[in-house]
């Protein structure tokens, strides 16, 4: 797990929390309103003919609320939801066992769905589009097939990289929805909402202070606020206000951008090295010790996403975006 305050991925430090902090019902998950207005109208639907709700992919980048919506999908149908992952069914027999104690309409929650094993997935198939599961009982000339019916179920499938889901699983879906990152607006919503969760007292702009530095994700607001409000507690009364935000979140280096000593790092490197670039991801990877891969998973994508960096296909250049963010002067175009 890396260890950097502002990943989007789940800490150790974030799972206790993260339970209790999860909305439970559509109307307390903040934001994503098209993906919450169709899903709203779906369910009814389903809830209406008393059916199982169509099979749902939920993708996108971590820590913007694909599990929170599973569970929530299932609490607004009245279901119980079973929860696995696509590496944790290691054979297509654990993946039999599991939809065979399913209740009728029950939600099957598959995080990481992107990694199921090849044999696995190919149950699947038909226990998604016929409810069925397809055996073959005895070997040789005297090998027959045979079909055994399922309860009817909804599977709601996560994933970080919809882009590796082969084609066949993905048409399987009805409903696919593409989470996006949130507002600030949304996420000052979100901080004010776990603070009171949390019974901290919040006041003026200082939710808002802590949505700007969250890279549009809803887990690092939330990190970021404990981490604030142990800060508040300390330095002073335990009200988090905007200068105590302020002071914390520069203490532990997430500037106002929400980039962190890495991201400067990084950019800095590729300005006083390479005049801001354009520079190939393995030249930046061997300026700053780390790993292409590194770079292009965990790194850059939120620098892209605000612009600070573009993708050429000369390789990566700092904007003058970034320039100004950084208070460095504009080079001029040569
Ligand atoms: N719309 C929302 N409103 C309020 N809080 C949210 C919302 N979405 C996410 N959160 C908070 O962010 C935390 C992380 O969300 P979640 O675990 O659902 O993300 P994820 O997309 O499943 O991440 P991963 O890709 O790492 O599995 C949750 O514990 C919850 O507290
Ligand atoms: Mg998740």
């Amino acid at each position: 797990m890396e260890d950097r305050i502002v990943t989007a991925n789940l800490m150790m430090e974030d799972q206790a929390a993260e339970f209790s902090l999860r909305p439970r019902y559509l109307a307390e998950y903040i934001g994503q309103a098209q993906v919450k207005d169709n899903l709203k109208i779906y369910i009814e639907a389903a809830k209406m003919r008393n059916e199982a709700l169509d099979h749902v992919l939920l993708y996108g980048p971590p820590g913007l609320g694909k599990t929170t919506l599973s569970n929530i999908i299932a609490n607004e149908l009245g279901v119980s939801i079973r929860t696995t992952s696509g590496p944790a069914i290691e054979r297509p027999g654990d993946l039999a066992a599991i939809l065979t104690n399913l209740q009728e309409n029950d939600v099957l929650f598959i995080d990481e769905i992107h990694r199921l094993h090849r044999t696995v997935e190919e149950v699947l198939y038909p226990a998604m589009e016929d409810f069925a599961l397809d055996f073959i009982i005895g070997k040789g000339p005297s090998a027959r097939s045979v079909r055994l019916d399922l309860p009817k179920f909804t599977l709601i499938g996560a994933t970080t990289r919809a882009g590796l889901l082969s084609a066949p699983l993905r048409d399987r879906f009805g409903v696919v929805s593409r989470l996006e990152f949130y507002t600030e607006d949304e996420l000052s919503f979100i901080v004010s909402r776990t603070a009171d969760l949390l019974d901290v007292g919040i006041i003026g702009e200082a939710s808002r202070e802590i949505a700007r530095r969250s890279r549009g994700t809803p887990r690092i607001a939330n990190r970021l606020l404990k981490r604030v409000r142990d800060y508040a507690q300390v330095r002073g009364d335990g009200m988090i206000t905007e200068q105590l935000a302020q002071e914390a979140l520069e203490r532990i280096q997430v500037d106002p951008m929400g980039l962190d000593a890495i991201d400067h790092k990084m950019l800095q490197a590729m300005i006083m090295r390479y005049k801001g670039g354009p520079v190939g991801v393995d030249t930046i990877a061997a300026s700053i010790g780390e790993e292409s891969q590194t770079i292009e998973d965990v790194y850059e994508p939120y620098l892209l996403q605000i612009g600070f960096l573009q993708r050429t296909p000369r390789g990566r250049v700092v904007t003058t975006a970034a320039y100004r963010h950084l208070g460095l002067p504009i080079p001029e175009p040569s």
